[in-house]
């Protein structure tokens, strides 16, 4: 994988777990005797990613974090350059999903009611009533967010944060669960407007989409060549595979997964540092510190722990936290990104043993 630094998960979660995890490190607490991922329920979701990988070349970081921002109920953000299958991984997640979806293509001429809803008039009846909007299913693609205006971004945002919306002054409870995944092109394209950077940390995860390897390019091409269309996954055998209720037991055993003091202590401590850099404006917040806790508990189930190693910290943490810092206009001039301090501050932070 070329971005391996912004790899969050090394090994795809979907390898079964061949070997007892390996003891863990002294002074970690051994997990409570009885409690283990279950390998059914990790097989569950590893079956979803099969199912993701039947359209999908390779991506797997990408593929991951979707795992894992399921298992926490966090929205995401996937950014990548056009081309790169960013609609095609979140379509064929969905398709992999026995929940309700809904997709929006954000275009410049969306309206806020045209995704929150509004109320409409019947002339029978004389009466307005309220046209629920796509906001009001399980799980929103938000297609190319920031090619709409922020009034409708906003709209949207605000629905994540607060879960409900609010239409003529009365406010509707979106259903439980309610995920959102936006894509975006990077900002630097003509035509888009960015995300408010207060509002970005609403997103648990800011994926990011490279281009294939090469081999990865070649495969794609291959499928195409065999008839492969991506207009129509059925035809491509992707199939609902998991539901709620899985997604809602797997998640009741990430709370499981036990985090020793010092654990916690290095996740704070790497957000911390980005509190001292003096590339940033903005450091990671105390409910980015939690966001990185939970993606890194998410982690270390799928890869069969009961317990979070320093590396699982270290792993999430560029997905987590990319989007929760704001660099300094001198620093971004010379160069500096997101990802650099990120890597510096990861170099610097003692890891606990
Ligand atoms: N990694 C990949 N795996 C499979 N198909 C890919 C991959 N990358 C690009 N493609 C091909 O390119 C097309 C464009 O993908 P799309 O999801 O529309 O990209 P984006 O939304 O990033 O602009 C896909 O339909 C697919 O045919
Ligand atoms: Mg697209």
């Amino acid at each position: 994988m070329t971005d391996d630094v912004t790899v969050p998960p090394s090994s795809p979660p979907s390898s079964p777990p061949s070997s007892p995890p390996s003891p863990p490190a002294g002074g970690q607490p051994a997990a409570p005797a009885g409690f283990a991922p279950s390998v059914e329920l990790r097989q569950a979701l590893a079956d979803v990613r099969a199912q993701v990988a039947k359209a999908v070349v390779g991506q797997d970081a990408a593929v991951s974090g979707l795992v894992i921002a399921l298992l926490c109920r966090g929205h995401v953000l996937l950014e990548g350059v056009p081309g790169v299958a960013k609609t095609l991984l979140v379509r064929t997640l969905a398709a992999s999903l026995q929940l309700e979806t809904k997709r929006v293509q954000f275009t410049p001429d969306l309206m806020p009611g045209d995704v929150t809803g509004s109320l409409v008039y019947d002339a029978r009846t004389a009466q307005f009533s309220f046209r629920a909007g796509p906001v009001f299913t399980n799980l929103l693609l938000a297609d190319e967010i920031n090619r709409t205006p922020p009034k409708t971004q906003s709209s949207l945002l605000e629905a994540m944060e607060e879960r409900q919306v609010s239409v003529d002054g009365e406010p509707r409870r979106l259903p439980d669960p309610f995920l959102v995944i936006a894509t975006q092109n990077p900002v630097e394209y003509e035509g888009t407007y960015p995300l408010p950077e207060a509002q970005l940390d609403r997103f648990l995860l800011k994926l990011t989409l490279p281009l294939p390897e090469r081999e990865d390019e070649v495969e794609v091409l291959a499928r195409h060549a065999a008839g492969f269309d991506p207009r129509d996954l059925a035809a491509a055998g992707v199939r609902p595979v998991a539901d709620q209720a899985v997604l809602d037991r797997a998640r009741a055993e990430v709370a499981r997964v036990q985090v020793a003091r010092e654990v916690l202590g290095y996740a704070v401590d790497v957000c911390r540092g980005t509190r001292r850099s003096p590339s940033l404006s903005l450091g990671v917040s105390p409910r980015g510190a939690t966001a990185l806790l939970a993606t890194a508990r998410a982690w270390a189930w799928l890869s069969g722990r009961a317990y979070v190693t320093p590396d699982d910290v270290k792993a999430l943490a560029h997905p987590t936290l990319r989007h929760r810092v704001q660099l300094r206009a001198e620093a971004e001039l010379e160069g500096v990104t997101a990802e650099t301090v990120l890597d510096t501050v990861l170099a610097s932070v003692p890891v606990p043993r």
